[in-house]
């Protein structure tokens, strides 16, 4: 955009705290914002305001938001490099989405899968918010003009609407918006359930042995390695015949950068055992720092405060700037 006097591309990002992070999100997402703060421009956010689209415990909430607030920064996103915030603390996102609703058609957010999934889960009592959820999201891209959106494979849908209303906003006032690419890694980018292998892996799962937590220790980690679902085939191989040992090297590549053909050879003629074992010690040994590093942060809720009231200036001055010319392209009179 001609007015960002700064030359870096930028991007934005957001978790929901809505439960502890699992190795899901940190492979589909996370790894890769820390890979990209360097190069761009980056505003990683908490959203907060997506997480209340089903019922959460306020006490619980709040507990989250730090949570994930700091495993951003054990991860390794450094604040002086990048904008860390949480997504209530800056209005103009909820007022753009507003605007954004009243240029997003019915037809679409019905067709968005996650809502149907979620919807079909018979959780009754439907409410709006979770309907209108994606135009949220638009909203928080939109409004940092972000070039590139770093998410998991399920994220796909949300984005393509992103597009197409910053689409349909240019068109109908005139150039505004950029409009975003999804920046989606190309292993792990849908990391699956180690009981179900053909779910994804999820935080809000039932079972506590279908998903690594960031924040399992050591011996949960093994243990639920341990207990993976695999095959009767016996041979370490990535194919869609084994969709439970194909994650397994899926996961065991990304936190080892170890090559698939790698990993396969590395285990030929061995059983699951051994390679279990294995991807529990690599993984728990990979999350181990990040884990201290969070113990850390929580420890210093003052440092973390520090950090997050710092990402909220710097978010509402950049926001603000887009959604004053929104207002005004829409012909909202100024104050
Ligand atoms: P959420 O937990 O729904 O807020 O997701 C946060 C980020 O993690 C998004 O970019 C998701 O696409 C990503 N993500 C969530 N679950 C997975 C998964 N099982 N595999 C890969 N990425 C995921
Ligand atoms: N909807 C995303 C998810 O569930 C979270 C999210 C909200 C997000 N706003 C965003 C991701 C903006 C990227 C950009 O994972």
């Amino acid at each position: 955009m001609a007015e960002n006097m700064d030359e870096k591309k930028i991007i934005f990002s957001g978790i929901q705290p809505s439960g502890a992070l699992t190795i899901g999100n940190y492979l589909g997402s996370l790894k890769n914002w820390v890979e990209l703060q360097d190069e761009y421009n980056c505003y990683y956010c908490v959203v907060d305001q997506h997480a209340i689209t089903v019922p959460q415990e306020p006490k619980m909430l709040r507990k989250n938001t730090l949570e994930i607030l700091a495993v951003y920064l054990a991860a390794g996103l450094d604040p002086e490099k990048c904008t860390l915030f949480i997504q209530s603390h800056v209005p103009a996102h909820a007022q753009l989405s507003w605007v954004l609703s009243t240029m997003t058609y019915m037809g679409q957010l019905n067709r968005m899968t996650q809502f149907k999934e979620k919807s079909q889960k018979g959780e009754g009592n439907l409410n709006a918010g979770l309907f209108t959820y994606p135009v949220l999201m638009a909203a928080d891209i939109l409004l940092y003009n972000a070039d590139l959106v770093p998410v998991g494979e399920d994220q796909k849908q949300h984005l393509e609407l992103a597009r197409d209303l910053a689409d349909r906003f240019n068109s109908r006032y005139s150039d505004t918006f950029t409009v975003p690419d999804g920046y989606i890694p190309k292993l792990g980018a849908r990391i699956m359930s180690l009981q179900e292998p053909e779910k994804k892996m999820s935080k809000s799962a039932e079972d506590p042995n279908s998903y690594i937590l960031i924040l399992d220790d050591e011996a949960t980690i093994k243990r639920k390695f341990k207990r993976a679902v695999t095959d009767s085939i016996g041979i370490v191989k990535y194919t869609d015949e084994q969709p439970g040992i194909k994650n397994l090297i899926t996961i065991y590549s990304s936190f080892s950068n170890m090559s698939i053909e790698e990993i396969e050879k590395k285990y030929e003629g061995k059983g699951y055992g051994e390679f279990k074992e294995d991807i529990g010690q690599l993984v728990a040994d990979s999350l181990a720092p990040i884990r201290e590093k969070v113990e850390y942060y929580l420890d210093n809720k003052d440092e973390l405060e520090r950090i997050y009231r710092e990402g909220a200036q710097k978010a509402e001055k950049a926001s603000r700037r887009v959604l004053s010319k929104v207002y005004r392209k829409v012909g909202f009179i100024q104050r």
